[in-house]
C-alpha cells in the first residue's frame, strides 16, 4: 500500500484511483467537541483525514481548526455526509454547497449520503435514494465531490443503486468492529469496487473491556483500542476512531508499529455477535 504522508498512515484506493489514508479522525456529536483535539490532531500526531457530517454540527468548528493548523486542503481527506432531510435532487446540491462553505472549503474528498431512508413523505425510499445520488453524480462530475459514496447501505440498497444510477458509490461506511461484523456486506462490497469503511471502530468504548482483546493488548503490549484499530486495518477496512481526549488521539495513532498474528485474528474475528452500538439500516426498504 502506498504511503500518505505525515503519519506515514497507508492508504486505500478507490475505484476512481483516490487514495484513502487507512485511519481518520471521527468527529461525531456523541461525546461533544474539542477545538484543541482536533488542532493536535492535525499538528501533532499527523492525522491528515477527518470524517464529519451535517448532522454532527460541527461544521464551522472543524473549518476554524483546520485553518489554525496552516494546512492546506490539499494535504487533507475530508469525508462529509448529506443528512436525509436535505434529500432529493436540488436541496442535495445546495446542502453540499453549504457545507462546503460551512468548512470553509472547496470540495470534498467524499461526499456520503449519511442513511438509505428517506425523510420526505409521498416518494419510496428507492426513489429518493437515486434522485439525490444523480445529484452526488453530478457533483462528483463537477469536482466539488472527488470522490462519492454512502452510508449504512446494505446489499439491497447498493443493488437498487446500481439499476437506477450510472456511477457505483466509491465507498460504503457502515458501523464495523470485533462485535460488528457484516461478512456478506464487505464481500460483496469488495466484488463490487466499493471501499468499505468502518465507523465506531471502537464500538464506542463497548469492546474495549472485553477479555480476548485484552489478552492480545497484554500479549503485545498495547491498549485494547490498538489491538482494535489494528484489527480494521490488517483487514484492510478505514477507520475513524472518535476521541475528544488528546492523548487517546495520540495512542489511536500508534498502530502502524506492530501486527497481529494469523491467531489474533482468528480470535478477534470470533467475537461477531451481531450487536450494534449506533443504528441498524436493517428494516429500511
Ligand atoms: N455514518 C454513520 O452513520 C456513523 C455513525 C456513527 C459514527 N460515525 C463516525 O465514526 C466515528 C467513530 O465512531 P463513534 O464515535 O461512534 O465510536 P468509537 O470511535 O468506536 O468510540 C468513541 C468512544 O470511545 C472513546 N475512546 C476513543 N479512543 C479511546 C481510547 N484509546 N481508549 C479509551 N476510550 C477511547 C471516546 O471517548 P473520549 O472522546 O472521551 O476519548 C468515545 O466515547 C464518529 O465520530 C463518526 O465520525 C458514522
Amino acid at each position: 500500500m502506498p504511503l500518505f504522508p505525515a503519519l506515514r498512515c497507508p492508504t486505500v484506493q478507490l475505484s476512481n484511483g483516490l487514495e484513502i489514508p487507512i485511519l481518520g479522525l471521527g468527529t461525531s456529536h456523541h461525546g461533544g467537541y474539542s477545538h484543541d483535539a482536533i488542532v493536535y490532531a492535525l499538528t501533532e500526531c499527523g492525522i491528515r483525514h477527518l470524517d464529519t457530517a451535517k448532522r454532527y454540527g460541527c461544521e464551522e468548528k472543524l473549518g476554524k481548526a483546520i485553518k489554525e493548523s496552516g494546512l492546506q486542503q490539499s494535504e487533507l481527506w475530508l469525508s462529509n455526509k448529506l443528512w436525509p432531510g436535505d434529500y432529493g435532487y436540488k436541496a442535495a446540491q445546495k446542502a453540499c454547497l453549504d457545507s462546503c462553505t460551512a468548512m470553509g472549503v472547496e470540495y470534498f474528498d467524499l461526499y456520503l449520503m449519511h442513511w438509505p431512508e428517506s425523510l420526505k413523505p409521498g416518494c419510496s425510499n428507492r426513489e429518493i435514494r437515486a434522485e439525490t445520488w444523480k445529484a452526488l453524480e453530478d457533483l462528483y462530475k463537477k469536482g466539488i465531490c472527488r470522490a462519492i459514496g454512502v452510508s449504512n447501505f446494505l446489499v439491497h440498497h447498493l443493488e437498487q443503486l446500481k439499476e437506477d444510477c450510472s456511477v457505483v458509490p466509491h465507498v460504503n461506511q457502515v458501523e464495523y468492529h470485533p462485535f460488528q461484523q457484516p461478512k456478506h456486506l464487505m464481500e460483496y462490497c469488495r466484488k463490487n469496487g466499493i471501499v468499505f469503511e468502518g465507523y465506531s471502530p471502537l464500538a464506542k468504548g463497548q469492546v474495549l473491556n472485553d477479555p480476548v482483546v485484552q489478552q492480545i493488548a497484554k500479549k503485545h503490549g498495547r491498549t485494547t483500542a490498538q489491538i482494535c484499530l489494528r484489527w480494521s486495518i490488517q483487514n484492510g477496512v478505514v477507520t475513524i476512531p472518535k476521541s475528544i481526549k488528546k492523548n487517546r488521539i495520540q495512542e489511536n495513532c500508534q498502530v502502524f508499529g506492530f501486527q497481529l498474528d494469523e491467531k489474533d485474528m482468528v480470535a478477534l474475528g470470533n467475537l461477531h455477535d451481531g450487536r450494534h452500538v449506533s443504528w441498524d439500516p436493517t428494516n429500511v426498504d
